[in-house]
């Protein structure tokens, strides 16, 4: 399922970007754009991302979900 539509980000490629490493939300944008253009996605891209790194067994802070306003 489309998470990011601006950049065609699904749910799979986020979970696929946190099994690779990325731990923080600001990793997730860098790596794929995710949240980057409109912002709508990012509540639910949050979401995906918290899920994924549960599954992990890496707890998802606050801090490192939080988005940094525009670059
Ligand atoms: S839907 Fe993700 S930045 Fe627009």
């Amino acid at each position: 399922m489309y998470i990011c539509i601006c950049h065609a980000v699904t749910d799979s490629t986020i979970r696929e970007t946190v099994y690779h490493g990325a731990s923080s939300f600001r990793e997730l944008s860098f790596n794929t754009g995710c949240g980057t253009q409109c912002g709508s996605c990012v509540a639910h891209a949050r979401e995906v991302m918290s899920e994924a790194l549960a599954g992990l067994g890496v707890a998802a802070s606050e801090e490192k979900l939080r988005v940094v306003s525009s670059r």
